[in-house]
């Protein structure tokens, strides 16, 4: 019987072919990630878990998704070859999602090893905030540069309301991201009901802490079930609420590069104190879109607002040498890439939904 070579997926691993002049990837392995629509796929999302301490309304459904059980997950491993090949064809940058990224266990020492393959230049995360207070330091220490935090509310009662959960640590937890020196944006998901009288406070808040507040506007996932057509606050309305509150905002040159599907506005008498807004629903944004989204369970989507993926954990699993795990993964990355949508079909009446939840693909 011939030996079968199983992967060695902690190996280290091949060089990256690379110009010589420009240090960027190979023509060929360049061109993967750019889609039908000549989008070019910048950065990937990874959701390291499908779990989360927190059971936001909006987010996550009253009677679960079906949670993955721990042997579906991506190992530190897979997460790394998979990265690397995606470092490979161009990828620099990663932000981890989850569910909550700071409840899978180990997830320190996944940044510090993520951040350690070969062309990736940054890692950073999107958080509920609440276990930053103790972690925001071992991160930075790991590698990690910026974090979004979810805030939606500054009020304890409502908070609690909204996330089931405690507002106190994750004050406490972007305090202490600002001090452990992390990039910090404030993700507020904006409803008429929720929040709609506190727009101009949380830009306040966050302005003082030197972080920048986005804001949201609401998207339908889960077939639409946690949708509430009506109550969506619009970009428009969004920026009246905080030029009300603080005076004229004008477009800001300083994030456009790269900032994707977020635009961002600063005030007109002040170039720090910059708002995002994130708007699918009413200013539409799918023409700048430049990533990715890998689940917990290594399906990679290529559009948050339809259920198409490629299964990346089967090749991780089932192929049978280094190389040809890589030349497989590079196969099914641009079939999934020029299958790329050019958008979401999500309507403002909860309409266009995709069935799969937030929580399982991480925003
Ligand atoms: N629409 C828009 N944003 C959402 N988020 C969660 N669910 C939704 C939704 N349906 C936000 C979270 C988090 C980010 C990942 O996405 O608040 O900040
Ligand atoms: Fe990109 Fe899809 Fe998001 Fe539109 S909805 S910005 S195409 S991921």
């Amino acid at each position: 019987m011939p030996r079968v070579h199983l992967p060695v997926l902690g190996a280290p691993l091949p060089a990256l072919p690379r110009s010589p002049l420009t240090g960027e990837p190979a023509a060929a392995d360049r061109d993967v990630l750019l889609d039908g629509q000549e989008r070019r796929v910048r950065y990937l999302r990874v959701s390291v878990t499908d779990r989360c301490n927190f059971r936001c309304t909006y987010c996550r459904p009253a009677d679960d998704p079906e949670f993955g059980a721990r042997t579906e997950l991506l190992t530190f491993e897979e997460l790394e070859r998979v990265v690397s090949v995606f470092a490979r064809l161009g990828v620099r940058k990663l932000r981890l999602t989850g569910g909550e990224p700071t409840v899978r266990a180990g997830i320190v020492e996944l940044v510090a090893r993520l951040r350690r393959v070969a062309g990736i230049e940054q890692v950073v995360m999107t958080t509920n905030g609440h276990l930053l207070g103790r972690l925001a330091a071992p991160l930075v220490a790991a590698g990690l540069s910026a974090v979004n935090v979810s805030l939606d509310t500054l009020d304890a009662a409502r908070f609690a309301r909204i996330t089931h959960a405690e507002l106190a640590p994750v004050l406490e937890g972007i305090d202490a991201a600002r001090r452990a020196g992390l990039e910090v944006k404030l993700n507020v998901v904006a409803l008429a009901d929720v929040n709609g009288d506190e727009i101009a406070a949380l830009c306040r808040y966050a302005w003082e802490r030197g972080c920048v507040p986005r804001f949201i506007e609401h998207m339908p996932m889960s077939a639409g079930a946690l949708y509430e057509p009506g109550n969506e606050l619009t970009a428009a309305q969004l920026r009246a609420a905080v030029e009300r509150e603080h005076g004229a905002l004008v477009p800001s040159a300083a994030r456009r590069r790269d900032a994707g599907p977020a635009r961002y506005w600063r005030l007109a008498k002040d170039a720090e104190r910059e708002i995002g807004i994130i708007s699918a629903m009413t200013e539409h944004f799918c023409g700048d879109c430049n990533r990715l989204r890998l689940t917990a369970a290594g399906q990679l989507h290529a559009c948050l607002g339809h259920d198409d993926a490629t299964d990346l954990r089967s090749i991780l699993r089932n192929e049978r040498t280094l190389h040809s795990v890589d030349a497989h993964l590079i196969d099914a990355i641009a079939a999934s890439v020029r299958a790329k949508r050019p958008g979401h079909e999500f309507q403002r009446t909860g309409a266009g939904a995709p069935g799969k939840h937030m929580i399982s693909i991480g925003g």
